[in-house]
Parts: structure tokens; C-alpha cells; sequence
């Protein structure tokens, strides 16, 4: 793998600015948004009334942890404009979330919030490798999800070319990647296992493929998954983070030279991480609920917004900025199974770790009489299917899980392509459960 770290002299001055100018604009810039939110959204009005909290009241950075939380839920009962703080004819864009229940929660931003996206998504491609003047060869969805668009503008704020592929359509994307030897790719890593698959269903080694680095976000996933997808392309792969609700791709992003998790773009959003029973913050290090305030964002603020994204803060290394762990659940993804709790990421490291499955699988919840019960569908690698190493997969696989994981599952060996594949963002669990 080619060293593709940024020359100093391209980074945006404030990333490796002083903490203690970190800390100063933060305090500016959140005095502002809070004042902003306030007065140009009637939920926020309430809210602070409620806790007896006025921005006037915020003193010290510290101070942010007295105003209430929002919550997704907030801006479902609000559709689909009424968290908006500009008027509507001052939203540039808007976006939406698929919302698997209920209504989607719909986004909108400005002409300068589109802008700092842009920034901040240039900032992030640069952080993973990628210069002006390279191709990049963008297969998150476009539409109303974010990482589309995002992706785009950013690729074209940085000055690279940005070939709009989206989702799907799996042959093409191999097709365009031989054809047009983009040296970036941006893409969900599901979906990038499929698109592996394809390399090998149409006989081309992935290792002689343009690629150089790869910007994956958008769903959780494990280093595990990066040592198998940059062995199988010879190229970086670096995590990018965000949300909707807070941006949409560009809120966090890993260096390509230290991988080491994800340093938070702090010049524009406030992280903390909370204990998620008790709302109280919790210090730097610990683990717990990642909660967002916006900085700069003029369409749709937003004061102390819970994530549901489970993780912790980390100092800078590359960037003066903290860095986030690699989120690898939510606390909406977590299963519990009689009494344990389990993340589809853990799943992932163990199918990952045993000899002869292939890289897909997907779990599915049942109850059989009383008792909830796990099935952990996989499938094999094409060249290790045989009856003697399925048996032995399949075996190797559940102890591992009741070793490491620590809980009881069924593996169901699949046959070749019977594991859905992904498209986008995984669906990694399936509820057959009667509710
Ligand atoms: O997924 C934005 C995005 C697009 C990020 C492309 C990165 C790349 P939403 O659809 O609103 O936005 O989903 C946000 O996805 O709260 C996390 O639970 C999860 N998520 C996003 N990035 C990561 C990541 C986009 N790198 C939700 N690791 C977030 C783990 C992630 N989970």
C-alpha cells in the first residue's frame, strides 16, 4: 500500500490548531448556535424554558451539559419542517432518513451549511489519501439519503473528479472501476464485499485494480473487515462517520496514516459522550452515548442530539482534534440474549476469524416456545465448499461465538449466494420473533 499521508501544508490550519483555540471557538461558536436554536425554534424555546436554562446561561464549555437533550423522535413529531430555524425559503436542500418506523426525519440546510458540508467532506477525503486531480468513484446511494450527495460535493470541493456511480448495479460498478481506474473508492463495506465478489465472479484480481484507498462509513464494521478488504485490494481503507441529523457523511473521518479511529471535526460539532441510563456526561476515555451539538449549522441546529452511537473520546494524534473509537453497535442494534448483550459487529469478527466462510452473513432472531434464540446465517468461500468443511466451519463458528461472545447460536450454513448481500447499508439482523 502506497503511503498516501497529506503534506502538512494542505490541512486546514485548525486541524492541528492549539486545543486551547479549539476550545475558544468552540465556546464562540456555541454561545451562538445556542442563542440561534432558541430563538428560531419553538422546541427549542420550550425546552430550555422548561429546564430553566437561557443561553445566557452558558458560561463555560462546561456549561453546555445544563440544556436538555434532542432526541430523533423530536424532529418525527415536527415533520416534516418544524425544527427548521431559517425560513423555508432560505433552505437550500433537504434530505431525508429512510426511517424503518414511522415518518423519516427530513434534514434542510442553507446555502453556508451546504458549503461547510462541502468543506468538511474535502477535508475528510484528504484525511483518507485522496488529492486534487484524483478520480473518485462515489457508490453511496444519491437521493434523499445524505451520502450521495455529500460525498459528492465534497469530492468536487477538494478539487478531484467525481465519477457519480451510487448504489447498485453491482457489474457496472467492476466495469467502471476497470474502465475508469478511479484511485478512491467511497462506499458502505457491505456493499464492498459485493462488489469484491463481482471482481472474482468476472475473473479479475482486485489487487491489480486502480484503487489505492477506500472511504467506508455509513454502518458499523470491524478492523477485522479492514484487514480483509485492504488485503484483498492492496489499498487503505479508512472509516468515515456521520449522521443526518448532525451533517450527513464528513462529521468524523479516520488519517490514512494512523487509523486509529476517528478524529471528530470539532470546529464544527460539539461531541460528548454520555452514560446513556443516567444522561450524565462522562469523562474523556469512558464509554458510553455519543451526543452531537452543532457549531455552525444554520437550517437545522442541533443542542445535545443523542446519537444512539456507542463509543468513546479519544485525544488527537494525527489532528489536535479528539478522535472517536470506531463505533462498532448502537444501542438500537444491540440484541439481547437471555441476559448478554450482543452486537452484530461481534458476530462479524467471528465469522471473519473462521477458516473457510465466506465474508457474508446475517443473523436472525426466533423464539422457539419460551426462549429467544439466535441463527447466524453464513455461506462459504466458493473455493473451500466441501460437506467436511462446511461441518467444520459451522462447528468452529459456534464455539466461537460461546467462547468469545458469549452466548449459545444455531449456524446455518447457507448454499453458495444465499446470504443477502448488500447494496447499501447492511441489514445485518433479521427479527422473526412473534412481537
Ligand atoms: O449514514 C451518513 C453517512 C453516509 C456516513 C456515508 C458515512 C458515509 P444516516 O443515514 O443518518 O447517515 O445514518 C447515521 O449510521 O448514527 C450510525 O449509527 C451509522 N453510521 C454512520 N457512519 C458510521 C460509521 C449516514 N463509520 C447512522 N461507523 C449513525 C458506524 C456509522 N456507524
Amino acid at each position: 500500500m502506497k503511503d498516501l499521508t497529506p503534506a502538512r501544508d494542505t490541512l486546514d490550519p485548525i486541524e492541528i490548531a492549539s486545543i486551547d483555540e479549539i476550545r475558544a471557538l468552540q465556546f464562540d461558536r456555541l454561545k451562538w448556535s445556542l442563542s440561534h436554536a432558541y430563538n428560531n425554534v419553538p422546541l427549542y424555546k420550550d425546552r430550555f424554558d422548561q429546564a430553566g436554562v437561557h443561553p445566557d446561561d452558558f458560561k463555560s464549555l462546561a456549561d453546555l451539559a445544563k440544556f436538555p437533550f434532542t432526541y430523533k423522535d423530536d424532529l418525527r413529531q415536527n415533520y416534516p419542517f418544524g425544527m427548521f430555524a431559517v425560513p423555508r425559503d432560505q433552505i437550500a436542500r433537504v434530505h431525508a432518513s429512510s426511517g424503518t418506523t414511522g415518518k423519516p426525519t427530513v434534514v434542510g440546510y442553507t446555502k453556508a451549511d451546504i458549503d461547510n458540508w462541502a468543506d468538511l467532506m474535502a477535508r475528510s477525503l484528504r484525511a483518507s489519501g485522496v488529492r486534487p486531480g484524483d478520480s473518485v468513484h462515489n457508490a453511496y446511494g444519491y437521493g434523499l439519503f445524505t451520502g450521495g450527495l455529500g460525498a459528492h460535493y465534497g469530492i468536487e470541493r477538494l478539487g478531484a473528479t467525481c465519477i457519480p456511480v451510487s448504489g447498485g448495479m453491482t457489474p457496472r460498478q467492476v466495469t467502471l472501476i476497470q474502465d475508469f481506474k478511479p484511485k478512491a473508492i467511497m462506499v458502505t463495506p457491505s456493499y464492498m464485499l459485493n462488489i469484491l465478489e463481482e471482481f472474482h465472479k468476472q475473473g479479475i484480481d482486485p489487487r491489480s485494480s486502480s484503487l489505492e484507498t477506500a472511504i467506508f462509513g455509513a454502518e458499523p464494521w470491524t478492523n477485522a473487515m479492514r484487514q480483509e478488504i485492504e488485503q484483498a485490494f492492496d489499498m487503505h481503507a479508512v472509516d468515515i462517520y456521520g449522521l443526518s441529523e448532525i451533517m450527513g457523511p464528513g462529521v468524523a473521518n479516520e488519517c490514512v496514516e494512523t487509523k486509529d479511529g476517528l478524529h471528530i471535526w470539532e470546529d464544527h460539532f460539539y461531541p460528548e459522550i454520555i452514560n446513556p441510563e443516567t444522561g450524565e456526561p462522562v469523562q474523556d476515555g469512558e464509554m458510553g452515548e455519543l451526543v452531537f451539538t452543532t457549531l455552525t449549522k444554520e437550517g437545522l441546529p442541533m443542542i445535545r442530539y443523542r446519537t444512539r452511537d456507542l463509543t468513546r473520546l479519544l485525544p488527537g494524534t494525527a489532528r489536535s482534534m479528539r478522535r472517536m473509537e470506531k463505533v462498532t453497535g448502537r444501542s438500537d442494534d444491540m440484541i439481547i440474549l437471555r441476559g448478554v448483550n450482543v452486537f452484530p459487529t461481534q458476530i462479524e469478527e467471528q465469522v471473519l476469524a473462521t477458516q473457510g466462510l465466506a465474508t457474508y452473513f446475517q443473523i436472525e432472531l426466533v423464539n422457539s416456545g419460551k426462549m429467544d434464540h439466535m441463527r447466524v446465517h453464513v455461506e462459504m468461500n466458493p473455493d473451500q465448499d466441501a460437506d467436511d468443511t462446511r461441518a467444520v466451519a459451522a462447528a468452529t463458528l459456534q464455539k466461537r461465538i460461546k467462547d468469545i461472545v458469549g452466548v449459545t447460536t444455531e449456524v446455518v450454513m447457507n448454499e453458495l449466494g444465499q446470504v443477502a448481500r448488500s447494496e447499501g447499508k447492511a441489514k445485518r439482523v433479521v427479527d422473526n420473533r412473534p412481537h
